[in-house]
């Protein structure tokens, strides 16, 4: 159903601007090459000077653009950067652009206002599906999530420029322009998950299929959410790496059919093992392809206590966690056989349950007891080491070890996950106690540099408070 409409947007689209191909195939193999580009068709003049001013300009930008699908299917800069003279986010600048003396492709008449910046909206004029699965998922919504639970933030632990420059690199910034209609530097260039857009849309599709070639067999492959999805704390791309689906993909990868057209890339049929796209986001069997990672989750295992999703306070999931795990299970039956996929699972409910019950729960009582006896200031965090040492617990641990669970990798779920987690345990309770048998204030940090950053929630997310 899906795929029909999509078809018919296309053909429809196709019809209306009556056009052949843009490129030639041939062409587009040529890319090493001074391409030769023939405009063979009708698109408006201040479209076809967008193109040759940039093939000129920015020889980058204009190769990616041609070698595009895009491009083949005449959708030119004009569609995507096209602005209104009042949009708040278009640029001024560029005006200078057609009041040039020394180029052909200057002239006042095919003055179009222009923005640097394509959102989920302007995307969503041509996939509606996409746009819309993305605007429900934790991704597009994440810059409201972690503005409700997150202490660097809410308690100011750490500066204005160390968030722009690594939270809100992977998460998102909240766009801004100043006085002269241009984007700040602490807000761009961003292509974060969760941006703030000025159009009130949230996201930016170029976080996985990067500008100009918008390319699905670069978001099909594990790079693209690695750039993200690494580190001590959420270590998903190194997990990957270990298991042996990852070991699969390094071995067999270059034989995979990564450019199958969009809602045909085929388990056992295109590739052999699954990458981070097959399981989350790729159709399979009866699962259908989603842009809302949220789906197929059955459980939160980044959060301090593993909650089901539809239980996660700060943004919970309108999914039902049962069916979800069955269209997960979906994707993994393409290639194994029930037996093998329930009890992966089974292993998987077991780490969860020891987790919550056996490390964090009693951890968790501890630290509040300490902070109702006072012996720990609630006031701000990290400040006292013990403060340190529970959150390692649960943020670096204590997922390590579950999402190594989830996704086969037993380095991550023993050496870097329980292991670990014992001795922080150990070590954190042992500390705890003692401060209540003496009744001991918690050792604070004598410096705690940069805890300057703004505590107040962006207004654009949550309206003024
Ligand atoms: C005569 C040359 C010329 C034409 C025609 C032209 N551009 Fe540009 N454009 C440029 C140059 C040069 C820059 C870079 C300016 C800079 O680096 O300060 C630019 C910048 C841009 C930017 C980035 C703006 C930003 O704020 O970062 C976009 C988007 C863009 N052009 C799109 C277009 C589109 C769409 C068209 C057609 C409607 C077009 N351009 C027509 C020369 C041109
Ligand atoms: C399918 C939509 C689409 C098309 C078609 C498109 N762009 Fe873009 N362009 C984008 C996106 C997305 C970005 C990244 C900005 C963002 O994340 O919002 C971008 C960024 C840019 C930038 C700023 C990049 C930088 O590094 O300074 C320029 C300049 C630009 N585009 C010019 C063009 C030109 C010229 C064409 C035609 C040859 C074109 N674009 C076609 C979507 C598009
Ligand atoms: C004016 C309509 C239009 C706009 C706007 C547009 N697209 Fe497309 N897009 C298309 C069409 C048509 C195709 C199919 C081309 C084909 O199959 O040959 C396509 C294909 C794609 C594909 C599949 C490419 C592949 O390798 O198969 C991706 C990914 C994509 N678009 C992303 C985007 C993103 C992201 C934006 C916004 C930045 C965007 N598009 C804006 C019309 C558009
Ligand atoms: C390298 C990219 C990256 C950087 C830098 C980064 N994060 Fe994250 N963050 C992620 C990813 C990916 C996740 C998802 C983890 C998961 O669900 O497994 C995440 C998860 C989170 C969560 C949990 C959200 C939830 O749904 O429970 C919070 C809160 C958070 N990050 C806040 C921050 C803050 C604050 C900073 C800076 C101090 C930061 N992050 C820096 C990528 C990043
Ligand atoms: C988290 C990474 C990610 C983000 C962000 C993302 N995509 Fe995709 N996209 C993918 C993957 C993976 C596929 C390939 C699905 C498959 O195997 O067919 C894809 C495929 C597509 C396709 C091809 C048709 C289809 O549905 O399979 C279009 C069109 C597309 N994306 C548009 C968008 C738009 C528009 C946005 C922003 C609203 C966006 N994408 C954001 C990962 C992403
Ligand atoms: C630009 C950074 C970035 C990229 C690229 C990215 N992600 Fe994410 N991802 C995040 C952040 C940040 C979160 C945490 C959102 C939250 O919970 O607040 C997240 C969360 C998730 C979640 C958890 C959702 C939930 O409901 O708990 C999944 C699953 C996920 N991403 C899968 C992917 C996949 C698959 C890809 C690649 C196709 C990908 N991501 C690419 C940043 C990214
Ligand atoms: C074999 C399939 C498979 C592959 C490959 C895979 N995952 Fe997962 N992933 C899962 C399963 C299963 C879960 C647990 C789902 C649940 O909650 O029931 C999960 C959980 C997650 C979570 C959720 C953590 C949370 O917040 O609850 C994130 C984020 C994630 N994966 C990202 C990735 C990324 C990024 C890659 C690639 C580097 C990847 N996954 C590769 C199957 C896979
Ligand atoms: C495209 C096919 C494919 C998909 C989809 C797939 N797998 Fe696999 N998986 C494989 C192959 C091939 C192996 C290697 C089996 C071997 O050891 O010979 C494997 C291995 C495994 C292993 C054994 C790991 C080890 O280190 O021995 C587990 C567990 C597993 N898969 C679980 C899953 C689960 C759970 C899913 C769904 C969330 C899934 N797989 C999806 C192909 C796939």
């Amino acid at each position: 159903m899906k795929k029909l409409l999509f078809c018919t947007v296309i053909s429809a689209m196709l019809f209306l601007l009556a056009l052949p191909a843009v490129v030639s195939s041939q062409a587009e193999q040529d890319m090493a090459k001074q391409k030769e580009f023939r405009i063979e068709r009708s698109i408006s003049e201040a479209g076809v000077a967008c193109i040759q001013c940039h093939k000129q300009e920015h020889p980058g930008i204009f190769g990616d653009w041609a070698n595009s699908r895009h491009a083949n299917a005449n959708i030119t800069c004009i569609d995507c950067h096209k602005a209104e003279q009042t949009d708040p986010d278009v640029s001024k600048e560029h005006f200078q652009q057609y009041e040039k003396t020394d180029s052909q492709w200057g002239r006042k008449q095919y003055r179009v206002p222009v923005a640097g910046v394509v959102t989920p909206k302007d995307c969503s004029r041509c996939h509606p599906d996409e746009a819309e699965q993305y605007k429900r998922s934790k991704h597009a919504n994440t810059l409201e999530i972690i503005w409700k639970i997150d202490p660097w933030l809410n308690k100011g632990m750490n500066s204005d420029f160390e968030r722009a420059s690594g939270c809100f690199y992977c998460h998102g910034t909240v766009l801004e322009t100043d006085e002269e209609g241009n984007l700040t530097p602490e807000t761009w260039p961003n292509v974060g998950v969760g941006r703030m857009n000025l159009d009130g849309s949230k996201g930016s599709c170029s976080s996985c299929h990067t500008r100009h070639r918008f390319s699905v067999m670069e978001a099909r492959k594990p790079q693209a959410c690695g750039q993200c999805h690494l580190g001590p704390d959420h270590p998903q791309i190194e997990i990957y790496t270990e298991s042996k689906h990852g070991a699969i993909y390094d071995s067999f990868g270059d034989e995979y059919n990564w450019d199958a057209a969009p809602g045909t890339w085929s388990p056992g049929v295109d590739y052999r093992a699954p990458t981070c796209a097959s399981c989350h986001m790729s159709g399979a069997g009866s699962t259908r392809t989603t842009h809302d990672v949220t789906e197929r989750l059955s459980w939160e295992i980044q959060a301090p206590l593993t909650v089901r999703p539809s239980d996660f306070k700060a943004f919970p999931a309108k999914t039902n966690w049962e069916v979800e795990r069955k269209k997960m299970k979906e994707i993994c039956l393409q290639c194994h056989g029930n037996n093998w996929v329930d009890d992966h699972y089974a292993t998987f409910d077991k780490v969860v349950e020891e987790y919550n019950e056996v490390y964090f729960k009693p951890a968790r009582d501890l630290m509040n007891e300490l902070y109702e006896k006072g012996l720990v200031d609630d006031e701000k965090m990290f400040d006292e080491k013990i403060e340190v040492e529970y959150y390692e617990l649960w943020h670096h641990e204590g997922r390590r070890a579950r999402m190594g669970a989830a996704m086969m990798a037993p380095d991550y779920t023993w050496w870097h996950g329980f292991y670990e987690v014992k001795h922080r345990y150990n070590s954190f309770m042992k500390k705890g106690r003692e401060l209540i048998e003496h009744n001991k204030k918690a050792e604070k940090a004598p410096d705690f540099p940069n805890a300057t950053g703004r505590t107040t929630r962006p207004e654009a997310i949550f309206g003024s408070q």
